[in-house]
C-alpha cells in the first residue's frame, strides 16, 4: 500500500526533495512504499523518465531502496536527521526489550574517577598545532593489536568504528562501486554502504565467519572492498576461526585491487581468539572499537593498515573533522591501563557468555537451532519474521527483525542477551519454541 504523504513537483529534483521532506519531518516512515513510478507520473502530470530519475537519486543517497515486485520503500534507517523515534519505534509498551543490540550499561566501566584523574593531571590546552593522535594511546594500541597478531605499524584513531569504516569506503571506492559484506550483517554498515552510494555484495555467514564460497563469489562479482567482523558478529555472533582465516588470506592474497576491513568491535569483550586477515593484500584496515566493552558514547576506535591505507584516512580527516579530541584519547589509554578495569571487562564477557550460552542451551532444548558463538546477540532462524516478532511481543518480548540486517539471507530474528535476566532464560526460550511452532489449522478438529 502506498504511503499517504502526497509528493510534489514537476522536476525530478523537486520530486526527490519533496520526498526527503517526507522522510525528515516523519511523514514518510521507514519501511514506507513510495508510489510506482508511472501513478506518481500521472499523479504529477510529468513523464515516467522523470520520477524514475528522482527515485533513482534517492535510491544512490540511499534514502529509498528498490526491491523488484515490492516496489520502491523508504529505508529502514535513512541519512537524514529524523526523529530516532521515527526511525527505530520504541519497543511495545510492558515488554522486555531484547532489540537494542546495545551492551549492558551496568557491565560498563565507571568513568567518573578516570576522568577526575585526568583533570588533575591534563596540563595545557592543546592546539591545533599540536593535536594528533596521542602518542602514549598509539604505543598502547600498538601493543595490544601486535599481541593479537594485527602488525599494526601504521595507526591513526577514528570517532568509532563506523566512521573509520566510512573513510576507509569513501577514501577507495567512488559511488557505484561494489562493497562485500556479511549478509546477514550489521544493520548500520548496510546503511552506511547505502548513503554512500555503494552497491552491497552480500557475503553468506556461518558460526566460522564469510563463507569462503560467498568471499570468492564476491570477488568475482567485482567487489573492490570486503568487509569482516572478527569475532561478534552481528547479528550472528560469528567468530573467524584458524581454518576459514587461512582459506579466506590464501583467497586475498594478490589482490592488489581489494581493500580488506576488519571490524574487531568485540575487542577486549571476545571470549574467542582473534585470527586476523590482516595483511592478505596490500590494502587493508583493522578497526577496533571501543563501544563495546568501555562504552559507545567515548566514539573512538583506532585503525591499523598499511601506510597508504592509514595516511588516506588521516590526511582526509586532517582537512575535515581534524582529530579525535586528545581529551577522549587520554581517557581511552586510562581505561586501557586500569587493572580494575581489566577486571571489569573480563567480567562482562564472561557475563555474557553465560545467558548467550544458556539461551541456546534452553533454545536447543526446545528444538530451536540457534547462532551466537561469540558477542552478545542471538541469532535464530525463522519461517516469518512478522509473525515470530509479533507472536514474541504478545509474549512480552521485543525483539529486532532480521530484515534490518540482511540482503538475500534467510529470515530470522536478533535477541540481544545484554539485558536478560538469567532468570528470564528459560521463558524467553519456551516464548520462542511456541513462536514459531505452525499454527494448528483453523476449523481442524482431531
Ligand atoms: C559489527 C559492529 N561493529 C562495530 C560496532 C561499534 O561501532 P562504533 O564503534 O561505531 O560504536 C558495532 C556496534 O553495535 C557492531 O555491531
Amino acid at each position: 500500500m502506498a504511503a499517504h504523504y502526497q509528493i510534489s513537483g514537476t522536476t525530478s529534483a523537486a520530486i526527490s526533495g519533496s520526498v526527503e521532506t517526507g522522510i525528515r519531518t516523519g511523514a514518510l516512515a521507514a519501511g514506507a512504499a513510495l508510489p510506482a513510478v508511472r501513478a506518481l507520473a500521472a499523479e504529477l502530470a510529468v513523464s515516467p523518465a522523470t520520477v524514475a530519475r528522482a527515485y533513482q537519486e534517492l535510491r544512490q543517497r540511499g534514502l529509498v531502496a528498490t526491491a523488484g515486485r515490492h516496489g520502491t520503500r523508504v529505508r529502514p534507517r535513512p541519512p537524514v536527521a529524523a526523529h530516532r523515534s521515527a526511525l527505530h519505534p520504541p519497543p511495545a509498551p510492558g515488554t522486555c526489550d531484547l532489540s537494542q543490540g546495545q551492551p549492558d550499561p551496568r557491565l560498563l566501566p565507571p568513568l567518573g574517577p578516570h576522568l577526575a584523574a585526568l583533570a588533575a593531571e591534563i596540563g595545557p590546552p592543546t592546539g591545533y598545532a599540536t593535536a594528533a593522535v596521542h602518542p602514549a594511546l598509539a604505543a598502547a594500541a600498538r601493543e595490544r593489536l601486535a599481541a593479537d597478531g594485527v602488525p599494526a605499524t601504521e595507526i591513526t584513531v577514528t570517532g568509532g568504528a563506523l566512521d573509520g569504516i566510512e573513510r576507509l569506503l569513501a577514501a577507495h571506492l567512488r559511488p557505484g562501486d561494489a562493497v562485500a559484506v556479511e549478509d546477514p550483517g550489521w544493520a548500520n554498515l548496510l546503511d552506511l554502504v547505502a548513503a554512500l552510494g555503494l552497491r552491497p555484495i552480500g557475503v553468506p555467514v556461518d558460526d566460522e565467519g564469510p563463507t569462503e564460497a560467498g568471499v570468492r563469489d564476491a570477488l568475482a562479482l567485482g567487489a573492490r572492498a570486503l568487509v569482516v567482523t572478527s569475532r561478534a558478529q552481528n547479528p550472528t555472533g560469528a567468530a573467524v576461526t584458524a581454518d576459514r582465516a587461512g582459506a579466506l588470506r590464501a583467497l586475498l592474497a594478490g589482490r592488489p585491487d581489494l581493500l580488506l576491513i576488519e571490524d574487531d568491535h568485540a575487542a577486549e569483550l571476545a571470549r574467542v581468539p582473534l585470527h586476523p586477515l590482516a595483511g592478505a593484500t596490500p590494502a587493508w584496515a583493522f578497526v577496533r572499537s571501543v563501544s563495546k566493552p568501555y562504552g559507545p558514547d567515548l566514539r573512538l576506535a583506532v585503525l591499523a593498515g598499511d601506510e597508504a591505507t592509514v595516511a588516506r584516512v588521516a590526511g582526509r580527516a586532517r582537512v575535515g573533522a581534524g582529530w579525535v579530541s586528545t581529551v577522549l584519547q587520554r581517557l581511552v589509554l586510562a581505561l586501557w591501563q586500569d587493572p580494575a578495569t581489566a577486571e571489569l571487562v573480563q567480567r562482562a564477557g564472561e557475563s555474557y557468555e553465560r545467558r548467550r550460552d544458556e539461551l541456546l542451551a534452553a533454545l536447543a532444548a526446545g528444538g530451536v537451532p540457534a547462532h551466537g558463538r561469540t558477542g552478545i546477540n542471538v541469532w535464530v532462524p525463522v519461517p516469518g519474521e512478522t509473525v515470530a516478532v509479533t507472536a514474541l511481543r504478545d509474549a512480552g518480548w521485543s525483539v529486532a527483525p532480521g530484515a534490518l540486517y540482511r540482503i538475500g539471507a534467510g529470515p530470522g530474528v536478533r535477541i540481544t542477551v545484554s539485558a536478560l535476566d538469567e532468570a528470564d532464560v528459560v521463558p524467553l526460550a519456551d516464548a520462542v519454541a511456541r513462536a514459531l511452532r505452525p499454527a494448528t489449522p483453523s476449523g481442524f478438529t482431531a
